[in-house]
C-alpha cells in the first residue's frame, strides 16, 4: 500500500499536544503508519539544511528548522496575522506586510526542497492547513507527480473576506495544484466555490470534481472527528475524580480553548455575568471553569485577548464571589488529556461558543467524556463547523448574551431524560464519525 506522508506546520515532538490538528493527526498516523513532517517547534540561529528524523514505533517523524526571520514572517506574520484572522471573519485584525508574504512563500519552497529527496515513488502526500497552502505548487515545480491532498482545518473565507487579501487570485493558484481539497463543513466548500467564481477561477464539473485555474481536481467535505473510543476510556478512568469533585462543590460549567480571539471567550464571560445578574438563585450553584492555554503570544491580537479575558474574569469574580464560591476559575496553561477528560465528565455544561471555528474538537470530546446515565449538556455556537452535525446540542448565537445566558439556565434545569435523549444522538454521531472515519474517508477519496 502507498505510504502516507503527512506535512503540517506543527509536529508534536513532546507530550501533551494541544490544538485539534495535532490531536487528530497523531490518531490517524498511529492507525496507518507513515511519515509526519513538520516544524521542529522553536526558531534556531542556524537552521539545518536537511530534515531531522525521529523514529517511532508506529510512524516516523521528520522535523525542519526555521530561522527567527522565517518564523516571524511565515508563522507569526502571513499565517497568523493575515490568513488566520481572514479565515475567521476578522479581516480588521489583519496586518498585511509584503515581507511576510515573501517569507511564507520562501518557507513553503524550503519545505518542498527538504522533502523531495525523501519521497518514494508511490507515496501519497497529505498537506495540512493554511500555513502550507503553496506546498503543492512548490512540490510540482520540483517534479512531484504523486497524489497530493490538502485539508483545511479552519473555515474557508467567503468572497468579501477573500477580497481583503493582497492578491486573492494567488490563493486559488496554490490550491489548484492539489488533487483533493478537503473542508470541515459544507459552508467552507460553498465559500471556496463562491470566492473562486467571483475571480473566474472555477468551473464546476461533475460530482465532486472542479476545474480550478484550469486544473481538474476534487473538493469535498470531511468533518474531522476525535478518537472517540479512546477518549471514552480516558474519561472513565480519569485520575483523582473525588479530589476534583470536592474542589468544585457547585455544578460545573467548562470551557476549554486555546486563548484565541476566535473562540468567543469574553462573550461567554459576559453571558455568564448576565446569568448571575438575572438568576440570584444560581449563586453558589454553578461555577465556571475556563481552561485556556496560551497561544501565538507574540501576535498583538493575542496579547489583547488575554488582557480582556483576565480583566473580565476578575471583574465578575469581584462582583459575585462569596467566601465559599468563586464564580469563574480561569486556568491559563495546558492540562494533561486524562485530567481534561475527567473534568469534562464532571461538568454539567460544556460551553463551546466560538465566533468562527473550522470544526471544534472540544465539543466532540465533551460528548465522548459524559457518563451516559447522567450526561451533561453541550452548548454549541452555530458558527462552529461542529454545529452542522451536532444538532442536538443547544445551538446558540455567541454574539447574543441574552440567548447564551438563557441556554445556560436551560441547561441547568434540563431533566435527566432530555439530557440522556440529546446526548445519545450526539454520541452516536461522534462515535460513527470519529477520527478513523475522517482519515479513511479522506484518503479513500484521494486514492
Ligand atoms: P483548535 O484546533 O482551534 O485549537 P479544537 O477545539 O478543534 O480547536 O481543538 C483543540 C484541542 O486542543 C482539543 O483536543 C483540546 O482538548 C486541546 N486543548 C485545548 N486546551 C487544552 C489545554 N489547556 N490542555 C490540553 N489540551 C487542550
Ligand atoms: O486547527 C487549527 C490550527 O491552527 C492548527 O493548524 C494548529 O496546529 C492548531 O490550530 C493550533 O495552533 P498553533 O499550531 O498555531 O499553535
Amino acid at each position: 500500500m502507498a505510504r502516507l506522508v503527512v506535512v503540517s506546520n506543527r509536529l508534536p515532538l513532546g507530550d501533551n499536544p494541544s490544538g485539534g490538528l495535532v490531536v487528530a493527526l497523531e490518531d490517524a498516523l498511529r492507525a496507518s503508519g507513515g511519515l509526519w513532517v513538520g516544524f521542529s517547534g522553536e526558531p534556531v540561529e542556524t537552521p539545518g539544511d536537511a530534515l531531522e528524523f525521529h523514529p517511532g514505533a508506529r510512524f516516523e517523524r521528520a522535523s525542519f528548522d526555521l530561522s527567527a526571520t522565517d518564523f516571524d514572517a511565515y508563522y507569526l506574520g502571513y499565517s497568523n496575522s493575515v490568513l488566520w484572522p481572514l479565515c475567521h471573519g476578522r479581516a480588521d485584525l489583519m496586518r498585511i506586510q509584503p515581507e511576510h508574504l515573501d517569507g511564507y512563500r520562501r518557507v513553503n519552497a524550503r519545505i518542498a526542497e527538504l522533502l523531495v529527496p525523501h519521497l518514494q515513488p508511490d507515496d501519497r502526500i497529505w498537506v495540512q492547513d493554511y500555513q502550507l497552502f503553496p506546498l503543492a505548487s512548490e512540490l510540482r515545480r520540483r517534479g512531484v507527480t504523486a497524489p497530493i491532498g490538502h485539508f483545511l482545518h479552519i473555515p474557508f473565507p467567503g468572497p468579501a473576506d477573500c477580497a481583503a487579501l493582497p492578491n486573492p487570485a494567488e490563493l486559488f493558484d496554490w490550491l489548484s495544484q492539489y488533487d483533493l481539497l478537503g473542508f470541515q463543513a459544507r459552508r467552507d466548500l460553498s465559500n471556496l466555490t463562491e470566492s473562486a467564481r467571483q475571480l473566474s477561477r472555477i468551473e464546476p464539473l461533475e460530482g465532486d470534481r472542479i476545474r480550478l485555474c484550469g486544473r481538474d481536481l476534487r473538493a469535498g467535505v470531511f468533518p474531522i472527528g476525535i478518537d472517540t473510543a479512546a477518549f471514552i476510556d480516558e474519561a472513565r478512568s480519569a485520575p483523582d475524580e473525588d479530589r476534583m469533585r470536592s474542589l468544585t462543590g457547585a455544578q460545573m460549567m467548562i470551557g476549554v480553548d486555546r486563548l484565541d480571539y476566535s473562540k468567543g471567550i469574553p462573550q461567554r464571560f459576559r453571558a455568564f455575568q448576565l446569568l448571575l445578574e438575572q438568576n440570584p438563585d444560581l449563586h453558589e450553584k454553578i461555577s465556571f471553569l475556563q481552561i485556556a492555554p496560551p497561544t501565538r503570544e507574540s501576535v498583538e491580537a493575542y496579547r489583547d485577548i488575554r488582557e480582556e479575558t483576565e480583566h473580565l474574569a476578575g471583574r465578575i469574580n469581584g462582583q459575585f464571589a462569596t467566601v465559599n464560591w468563586t464564580p469563574i476559575r480561569f486556568i491559563h496553561r495546558p492540562i494533561p488529556r486524562n485530567v481534561l477528560a475527567g473534568l469534562y465528565r464532571q461538568a454539567r455544561i460544556g460551553l463551546v461558543t466560538p465566533l468562527a471555528d473550522g470544526m471544534n474538537l472540544v465539543a466532540k470530546e465533551y460528548v465522548a467524556a459524559q457518563d451516559v446515565s447522567d450526561p451533561g449538556v453541550l452548548i454549541l455556537s452555530r458558527f462552529a463547523g461542529a454545529a452542522e452535525t451536532m444538532t442536538e446540542a443547544l445551538i446558540i448565537n455567541p454574539h447574543d448574551p441574552t440567548e447564551l445566558a438563557e441556554a445556560m439556565a436551560r441547561a441547568m434545569q434540563m431533566t435527566a431524560n432530555e439530557r440522556r435523549r440529546r446526548h445519545a444522538v450526539l454520541l452516536r454521531d461522534v462515535s460513527e464519525h470519529d477520527v478513523g472515519w475522517w482519515s479513511a474517508e479522506y484518503l479513500a477519496t484521494l486514492g
